[in-house]
């Protein structure tokens, strides 16, 4: 763990969680309480994210309270996304509540949206902690977030399961996965299922390359049935579909995956990251290092400064778009691609 020692003494925490829920939220909820109990240091839970925090819609949290949490999925604070929050008024209005209550520092567990939130109000003077909780993975300074993992094996049981009836009609599937504005989980999700085509928006794609020849190679090779699998933020499910039945004659079977994927018990991993973030964006705080994200980082968790955090940019890893590519039956179309 970094340091980044300041003084004030933490008695008594808010943990919250904001934005698109995420499998493995109320483990983390869990960890925070019961590090922070350990510690002798009082838990409320704000109900609602941000905008509870400026409701003061509150309620107090036990060891005892936050048993049987921990295998259940969605999140037990409810989540919200806070237009109000945003704006200086509604974070004046947060700094009030957390005078009010005696909350000496936050632990707020969501996204980037809830990061940004949270960053804004550490510049007004209350210390906070972000852990990382989205299906999206998408958050610069982790290298995972709570719940992505959960996500792509619920993605890909429904996946398998559509193989079944595609693959006894002799069909053509195209699913739309989550993921906002990033490939994570349609790219992990591919491989995992031996995609026929995977569109993720980091990757520009090619209509006829990356799909139809696609599909065309996979027929030459005996296959009769075709896995599309495109991530929301690549563009439609509906929309390749009927391209695909323009260019090739056959009638694709369009699946939206949707909320489905954002709801289930968290795995195992979820789960134990889950705990060990909680734990840590408690200590964090317990031992003065205020305003920092704690994140994943070669193997260990870091808790970042949160001035270095926002400012960074992650990537998705282009050689795993070319694994997948190596993996489909035609093959990478231009293996010099390989680095
Ligand atoms: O950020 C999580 C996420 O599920 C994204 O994958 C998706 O784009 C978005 O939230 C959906 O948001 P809502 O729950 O508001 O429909």
């Amino acid at each position: 763990m970094e340091t980044n020692t300041e003084k004030k003494q933490i008695k008594r925490i808010g943990v919250l969680t904001s934005g698109g829920d995420a499998p493995g939220m109320n483990a983390a909820v869990r960890a925070v309480v019961r590090t922070a109990t350990s510690l002798g240091i009082e838990c409320v839970g704000i109900k609602r994210g941000w905008q509870g925090l400026i409701n003061a819609d509150f309620v107090m949290l036990t060891r005892e309270s936050v048993k049987h949490i921990l295998p259940q999925g969605g999140t037990l604070l409810y989540t919200a996304r806070s237009e109000e929050f945003m704006q200086p008024a509604g974070r004046k209005k947060a700094v009030a509540t957390c005078r009010m209550l005696g909350i000496d520092g936050i632990v707020a567990i969501g996204g980037d949206g809830t990061f940004r939130g949270a960053y804004e109000l550490s510049k007004e003077g209350v210390p906070v902690a972000g852990v990382p909780a989205t299906i999206d993975n998408d958050v610069d300074c982790t290298n995972y977030t709570i719940g992505f993992d959960t996500a792509c094996n619920t993605a890909l049981d429904c996946i398998d399961r559509l193989r079944d009836t595609m693959r006894s009609h002799e069909r053509c599937s195209v699913v739309e996965v989550m993921g906002r504005n990033a490939g994570y989980l349609a790219l992990y999700v591919g491989i995992a299922a031996g995609a026929t085509a995977v569109l993720v928006p980091e990757h520009k794609y090619d209509f006829q390359k990356d799909i139809v020849e696609r599909i065309q190679d996979s027929r030459l090779a005996g296959n009769s049935h075709f896995m599309i699998v495109v991530a929301e933020g690549a563009g439609s499910a509906v929309e390749i579909g009927n391209r695909i039945k323009e260019a090739l004659g056959i009638e694709p079977r369009v699946t939206v995956l949707g909320h489905i994927q954002r709801g289930g018990s968290p795995s195992a991993r979820d789960r134990e990251t889950a705990t060990r973030m909680g734990y840590y964006a408690v200590r964090a705080l317990h031992e003065g290092r205020f305003n920092v994200i704690i994140a994943t980082r070669e193997g260990g968790i870091v808790a970042m400064p949160m001035d270095e955090a926002m400012k960074m940019k992650k990537h998705l890893q282009m050689e795993r778009y070319r694994i997948m590519e190596t993996m489909q039956l035609g093959g990478l179309k231009n293996p010099t691609e390989i680095p």
